[in-house]
């Protein structure tokens, strides 16, 4: 029997929604105040709902919710499921070889073994308000991890086992975490990556980190350092699976995300308790209506703030079974996705667009051989996806009988904010489509003015606070506020752009600052150009994303160097360098050297132009008469790669 969940801020027709969205926007603390009574377990209530300053000056900027209220979000994410729920499975855990055994852990166990890893933190020194880096495979003990921390109120920064150990090193040490979490590997199709190998580069860089955790997960022959660094296993097994919530303000500290920023150091967004609770759960029971004993499948990864919200916090708080999976879509072989869903009977799945356009491209025999009549509701994120994939999505997979949630939000949003409803809202292909009721955008024109009439394209903002947005940047408050709040006057800046059509419905076009989104990974076009300038031949370089077909958004760089054309050797070490410091994501797809790059008088190098060029569109450059070296373009348009 399914049912879905009931509540009265659970949408379930068109006509509530708007209803819904109408009370959200008339009174949104009264709307945000009785969802977060009725819907959790607070051990006491805020004394003030909403204190907020949307400001570019750091020294006034700044939100609150829920502020004076106590709580654990542990015990609403496992210890109030326990009664009625404890023999429902939570995770179900699906590993990377096919042929290894499937787990499917119940609420009791998923109790247990995040109280006895809790317990294992703070044996080995974690306290309250620690940092603790987890640098895992996506295997149950990651999530157990993730929940462990915030039991004890640590505070949990996962870094996506793909990083290199530079890009490891630097978050490890932006928040000076003092204990590491890791494996000896990771299993990732048919490689072995040497995460604990890794981590111990890392951390020769890094004076704050007193002990490492090692899972032992692929039995891989490592170096463990004398004082340092445990096993897991055997902390594990000594530990008590009875561990009390630590009691948190609202406003703690619930974990810190790293995403790239446009400058290359990566931004540390910290996300706190109450709000980000409140929140992930009212946006994953809206948007995917889940019905109890629904199978749940988010494919993204826990180093990414999907995994966060939509295979850890959101679907446990909602008692849901959530799917992990530690495997890649193209392993064994490219039907391996469709094998899960058939397998484990999946009924919700949701992905990113670059996995829909690689899978599409594949024999349709790795789809059709699999039974997907088990799914009602398909999703997607992380960019925006095209036509094409969209449909292939729907038919192929869907069997056009499956609404297709088109997710748009960020890691400083902490959940989703415009999207259909499952079954509910309407779904458009391409578009994104409504805000969830609570969530206030608007666009804005190049002069900062509000776009008022229906239709319109321009910057997307938001104009109210919601409860999980990013209250600061971690240690760099200044930068918060230079990044999301000094563009448009009392607005969070989304850094994207988007069109809206006359009934309102939101279409993302991408982004409009220097960040290039490659198959789903956020990357920042600055990170990638300082590495390339270490390199001892190059004078100075410039990155931009050009459109790809599978990976949506691809990196191409344009390099000058210093007194040499040479080029064969120069561009293979470039790719090299970036792939080893800042992880094989980054590596440039395609170099061009040339003699120079189109600067502004004042010396910038003209990325736009660049853009226009990689993507091969040399019509629309634009005037460029005012460029400092107008005569570079036409050199930079024939050596194009
Ligand atoms: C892009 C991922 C179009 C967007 C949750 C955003 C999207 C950035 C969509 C955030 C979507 C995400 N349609 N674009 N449905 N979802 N994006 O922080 O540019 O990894 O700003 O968070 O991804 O990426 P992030």
């Amino acid at each position: 029997m399914l049912l879905r969940q009931m509540s009265n801020f659970i949408a379930s027709s068109e006509a509530q929604y708007e209803d819904l969205y109408k009370q959200s926007t008339e009174d949104p603390k009264k709307f945000w105040s009785d969802f977060a009574e009725q819907e959790f377990v607070w051990h006491k209530q805020w004394d003030n709902l909403l204190d907020y300053k949307l400001s570019s000056d750091a020294n006034d900027l700044g939100v609150k919710w829920f502020e004076g209220a106590k709580l654990n979000i542990t015990e609403n994410c496992i210890d109030r499921h326990l009664a009625a729920k404890g023999e429902q499975t939570a995770i179900i855990f699906e590993a990377n070889d096919p042929k290894e055994e499937a787990l499917h852990i119940t609420y009791s166990e998923l109790a247990k073994n995040v109280n006895k890893t809790a317990n294992m933190l703070k044996a080995n020194g974690a306290k309250k308000g620690d940092r603790i880096c987890l640098y895992m495979p996506m295997t149950p003990e990651l999530a157990y991890a993730v929940l462990a921390c915030a039991r004890i109120g640590a505070v949990h920064s996962v870094v996506f086992a793909g990083f290199s150990a530079k890009s490891l090193s630097d978050r490890v040490m932006d928040s000076k975490c003092n204990l590491v979490l890791t494996a000896d590997g990771g299993y990732r199709g048919n490689k072995i990556t040497s995460l604990k190998e890794i981590t111990d580069e890392a951390l020769m860089s890094c004076d704050c980190v007193e002990k490492v955790i090692v899972l032992n997960r692929t039995n891989s022959k490592i170096a463990m350092e004398y004082g340092r660094d445990v096993w897991w296993q055997e902390e594990f097994a000594k530990a008590s699976d009875v561990c009390p919530a630590e009691i948190m303000d609202a406003e703690d500290m619930l974990f810190i995300l790293y995403t790239s920023g446009s400058t290359g150091k990566p931004k540390g967004m910290v996300h706190t308790c109450g709000g980000y609770m409140v929140y992930v759960n009212y946006s994953f029971r809206n948007v995917f209506q889940y019905e109890e004993g629904d199978i749940y499948w988010c494919t993204a990864d826990i180093g990414w703030i999907t995994g966060h919200s939509y295979i850890v916090y959101g679907p446990l708080s909602a008692g849901a079974t959530t799917l992990m999976f530690e495997g890649v879509p193209s392993y064994p072989d490219m039907g391996r996705f469709w094998e899960v869903v058939e397998k484990h009977k999946v009924n919700i799945f949701y992905t990113a667009p670059t996995a829909i356009r690689s899978l599409a491209t594949c024999d349709m025999r790795l789809v059709t051989k699999h039974d997907l009549s088990s799914l009602k509701t398909l999703g997607t994120v992380g960019e925006p996806i095209n036509l094409e994939a969209w449909e292939w999505y729907d038919e192929h997979i869907g069997k056009k009988n499956c609404p297709i949630v088109d997710t748009w939000w960020q890691t400083e949003t902490g959940g989703i904010m415009i999207t259909s409803l499952a079954g509910v809202t309407k779904d458009i292909p391409t578009y994104a489509t409504l805000p969830l009721p609570g969530i206030q955008p608007c666009l804005m024109d190049e002069s900062g003015n509000e776009i008022t009439s229906a239709e319109g394209e321009g910057r997307l903002c938001i104009k109210y606070p919601w409860p999980s947005m990013a209250r600061t940047i971690y240690g760099d408050h200044q930068r918060y506020a230079d990044t999301y709040f000094s563009s448009f006057a009392g607005k969070y800046f989304t850094g994207d752009g988007a069109k809206r059509n006359a009934e309102g419905n939101y279409r993302i076009t991408g982004r409009v600052d220097d960040i290039v989104i490659v198959s789903g990974h956020n990357l920042g076009t600055a990170e990638i150009e300082n590495i390339i300038n270490e390199h001892e031949l190059v004078a100075e370089s410039a990155v931009v994303g050009y459109p790809h077909d599978v990976k949506g958004n691809s990196i191409y760089a344009f390099v000058t160097l210093k007194g040499t054309s040479e080029s064969g050797a120069v561009t293979r070490e470039i790719r090299e360098l970036v792939a080893k410091t800042l992880g094989p994501i980054c590596k440039p797809e395609k170099i061009q050297i040339t003699t120079g790059l189109p600067k502004t008088r004042s010396g910038k190098i003209m990325r736009r132009i660049l853009r226009k060029i990689a993507a091969g569109d040399f019509e629309n450059l634009g005037d460029i008469s005012t460029l400092l070296n107008p005569e570079c373009v036409e050199e930079v348009i024939k050596g194009r790669v």
